[in-house]
C-alpha cells in the first residue's frame, strides 16, 4: 500500500523581528498583556518597504525542502499551497510559487481553509498518494499577513496576534506494507460561524468591490471576534483529537508529540489541561512566531526535526481550529 511519508521539513521567516514593545509604542498595548493573553513575545513580519509576497517566503522555504528531499522542482507531481493571503486575490499563490521554482507544468493548486489549511493539505496529499495519483508533493503554508493589519489601538487584537512566515514539506508516497506515515485525519466545518473571523471583501457586497461604506467599515481588514473563537477553540479541539484517536485505533498515551495551531498559548495551554496531557508531549512555538496562521503547523514541525525532539516509530497529534469555522487533525507516524 502506498503510504505518505514526509520526505523533508522547512521553515523561513522574513528578517523583520517584531518585539511586543515596538508595539506598545504603536498602540494601547504593552509587552505585559499581550504576553499574558497570547503568549507572544515576538514576531516576523515583512519589511513594510519590501516587494515581497506570501509567494517568495514560500519560495524560501519551498527551496530549502525540495533541497533537502534530493528533489528537482520539476519531479513534483503536485504543488499545493495553503494560505488565506496570496499575493493577489486571483490567480491562488500555488501557480506563482510554481513558476518562481521553475517548476514547469507541474499542477498546483491552493487551500483557502485559513488555520486548518496546512492540515487539510495533509490529508488532501494523502489521498492523492493513496489513489496513486501523485508519487511527490510539495505542500507548502505561507502567510503575509502583516500587509492586512492596521497598527492601531482600533485593531490592536488582531495586529498584537497575527505574524508572518512559511513553512514547507516534501511528501512522498511510499510502498511498504508497514503502518507509517499519514494514519488518520478528521475534519470539521461549521458555516454558521462564519462572521466570527473574516475578512469582509470582496464580492460580499453590490457595487464596486472598495465601496465607500467597505472603506469606512474597513472590511479590508480582519475582523476577529476574539472571544467566540478562543471558547469554540477550546471546547472543540479536545473533542476532535478524541474522535481523531478513535479513528486511528489510538490512545492519548500512544501520542508522542501533540503539535497545535499556535492561535494562542492560552487556547493549546486549556487543551492540555482538558485532555490531561504531560507537558513534554505538546510543542508551542507561538512565544517566538506568533500566529502565522497557515503556516504555523510545518514551522513547529521543522524546528522539532532541527531540535531531535521526533525520532522514527513517533507518532504526531497535528491539530486545529479557524475561520470557517474549520478544526480537525491529523495523526502521523514517523518511518
Ligand atoms: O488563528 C486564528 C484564530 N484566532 C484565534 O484563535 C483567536 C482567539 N482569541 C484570542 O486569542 C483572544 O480572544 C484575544 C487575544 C484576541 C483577546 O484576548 P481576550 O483575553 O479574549 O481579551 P478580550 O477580547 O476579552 O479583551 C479584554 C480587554 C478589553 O478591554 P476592556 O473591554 O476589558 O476594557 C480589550 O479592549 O483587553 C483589551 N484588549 C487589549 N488590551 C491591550 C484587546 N486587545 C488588546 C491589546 N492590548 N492588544
Amino acid at each position: 500500500m502506498n503510504r505518505s511519508i514526509i520526505k523533508s521539513t522547512s521553515r523561513y521567516v522574513p528578517d523583520r523581528h517584531v518585539t511586543n514593545h515596538e508595539l506598545s509604542e504603536l498602540m494601547d498595548t504593552s509587552d505585559e498583556w499581550i504576553r499574558q493573553r497570547t503568549g507572544i513575545e515576538a514576531r516576523y513580519w515583512v519589511n513594510a518597504g519590501d516587494d515581497l509576497g506570501t509567494s517568495d517566503l514560500a519560495l524560501e522555504a519551498s527551496t530549502i525542502a525540495l533541497e533537502r528531499a534530493g528533489w528537482a522542482p520539476t519531479d513534483l507531481d503536485l504543488i499545493v499551497f495553503a494560505t488565506m493571503t496570496s499575493d493577489v486575490y486571483v490567480p491562488g499563490s500555488g501557480v506563482i510559487l510554481q513558476h518562481k521554482l521553475g517548476a514547469e507544468k507541474v499542477p498546483a493548486l491552493d487551500i483557502r481553509q485559513q488555520c486548518t489549511g496546512f492540515l487539510h493539505g495533509l490529508e488532501l496529499c494523502d489521498a492523492y498518494i493513496k489513489s496513486g495519483k501523485a508519487r511527490k508533493i510539495l505542500l507548502v503554508g505561507a502567510e503575509t499577513q502583516s500587509r492586512f493589519l492596521e497598527l492601531n489601538t482600533q485593531n490592536r487584537d488582531t495586529a498584537v496576534i497575527f505574524a508572518d512566515g512559511a513553512g514547507a514539506v516534501c511528501i512522498e508516497a511510499e510502498e511498504t506494507d508497514e503502518e507509517t506515515g499519514i494514519l488518520a485525519s478528521v475534519f470539521h466545518a461549521d458555516g454558521q460561524y462564519a462572521d466570527v473571523l473574516r475578512v469582509g471583501v470582496p464580492a460580499r457586497k453590490s457595487g464596486p468591490v472598495m465601496n465607500a461604506e467597505v472603506q469606512a467599515k474597513q472590511e479590508y481588514l480582519p475582523y476577529m471576534d476574539g472571544k467566540a473563537v478562543f471558547k469554540l477553540a477550546v471546547t472543540r479541539l479536545p473533542t476532535v483529537a478524541r474522535e481523531l484517536l478513535e479513528k486511528a485505533g489510538m490512545q492519548l498515551e500512544d501520542i508522542d508529540m501533540v503539535v497545535p495551531h499556535q492561535a494562542n498559548l492560552r487556547i493549546n495551554e486549556a487543551f492540555r489541561e482538558r485532555m490531561n496531557l504531560p507537558e513534554d508531549r505538546i510543542f508551542n512555538n507561538i512565544q517566538r512566531y506568533g500566529n502565522t496562521t497557515g503556516a504555523t503547523i510545518p514551522i513547529a514541525l521543522d524546528e522539532l526535526m532541527e531540535k531531535g525532539m521526533l525520532k522514527s516509530g513517533d507518532n504526531v497529534m497535528f491539530i486545529g481550529l479557524g475561520a470557517g469555522l474549520t478544526w480537525g487533525g491529523v495523526i502521523y507516524r514517523l518511518p
